[in-house]
């Protein structure tokens, strides 16, 4: 093993990011109210190229007036290929006030991208005199975003969370489908007369996490498109969570719920993990390494798999 000791990501909750377009102000209350830990005013693609200047007026006004409660409040700018980021970014930190906690970045393709961000907003910070630090937060949605996905998730010490961002991704890899998240009608294996569906996500979830983890970042799953299909979204935020992911967006608010219901630990989750714990701490006094917990072995990896799920639960009470 690496002497290096693995960072910790950000101890906050983030089992829910709820999303709102920065050009519909009226639901800005309700997505306060919601029960979603992170609130993602966006000015990228659920706003019209033309209502960009608006929306930007809405979401500084917004950020300000609304009482956002204990939430992490997150904005969306619009991606490093458009005309319209670094407006977004000037305007948001030299008029909005500090509730503002972060700014997410879209479709990056390398630590580059990050940089240009991060010193455009040290500028900003540092010429207005704003006192609370913004975090950065970033979409992972392309070909190249995925390759280099490593020297992003180290690229500042602003970076607090990295989540897929699946419509997007698959355009970028030309994959053959318009489906926003999970399962895909044709990947499938197929045996003996039967179907049986695979997930398509899974190789750039598993690197998000490990280049996330790498490097103390939060890793998050991003939308599921059919909001009709409450058992589909289950299914892909349970791939998730299992997979080590924090949380998953909602891009609409009946979402909120069933991504909170997933990421947080359930009580017998919890209860097994503390049974373990008491377990290891047994073994430890009869002088032994492993034990045998409900027939099966446990030994200090499982103390640490336990931890694992007894911090996440304590953060999210706490
Ligand atoms: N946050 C909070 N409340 C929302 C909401 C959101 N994102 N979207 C809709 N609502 C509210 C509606 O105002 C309505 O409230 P009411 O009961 O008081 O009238 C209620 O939730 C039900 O809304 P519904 O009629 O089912 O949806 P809609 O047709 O108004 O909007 C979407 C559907 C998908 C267009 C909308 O949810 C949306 O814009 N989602 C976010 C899109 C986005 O940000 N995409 C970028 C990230 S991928
Ligand atoms: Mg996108």
């Amino acid at each position: 093993m690496s002497f290096r000791v693995q960072p910790a990501a950000p101890a906050r909750p983030n089992r829910c990011q709820l999303f709102g377009p920065g050009s519909r102000p009226a639901i800005f209350e309700k997505m306060a109210a919601s029960a979603a830990d992170v609130i993602n005013l966006d000015l990228e693609d659920s706003v019209a190229p033309d209502d960009k200047p608006e929306a930007r007026k809405n979401i500084i006004a917004a950020i300000g007036d609304i009482d956002w409660g204990n939430k992490h409040l997150s904005v969306r700018i619009n991606g490093l290929d458009t005309p319209y980021w670094y407006r977004d970014v000037i305007d948001l930190l030299e008029n909005a006030s500090d509730r503002i906690d972060q700014i997410m970045i879209p479709k990056v393709g390398n630590a580059a991208d990050i940089y240009t961000v991060d010193a455009l907003v040290t500028a900003v910070e540092s010429a207005k005199g704003r006192s609370k630090p913004i975090a950065l937060e970033v979409i992972i949605e392309t070909a190249a975003g995925i390759a280099h996905v490593e020297e992003i998730a180290a690229a500042s010490p602003r970076l607090q969370a990295m989540s897929l961002g699946a419509a997007d991704f698959a355009a970028s890899m030309g994959m053959q489908t318009t489906g926003i998240g999970g399962t895909q009608e044709n990947y499938y294996m197929h045996r003996e007369g039967e179907k049986y569906w695979a997930d398509p996500w899974h190789w750039a979830q598993t690197a998000i996490v490990a280049a996330c983890r790498t490097h103390g970042v939060l890793p998050v799953d991003g939308p599921f498109g059919d909001f009709s299909d409450d058992e589909g979204f289950r299914a892909q935020a349970l791939r998730s969570a299992t997979l080590g992911m924090v949380g998953k967006w909602a891009i609409h608010p009946k979402q909120v719920a069933l991504a909170n219901e997933v990421f947080t630990p359930s009580e017998a989750q919890v209860a097994e993990a503390r049974e373990i714990l008491e377990a290891m701490e047994q073994a430890k006094r009869d002088g032994a390494g492993a034990a045998v917990y409900k027939g099966r072995l446990v030994d200090l990896a499982s103390i640490r798999q336990a931890e694992v799920i007894v911090r996440q639960a304590e953060m999210i009470a706490g």
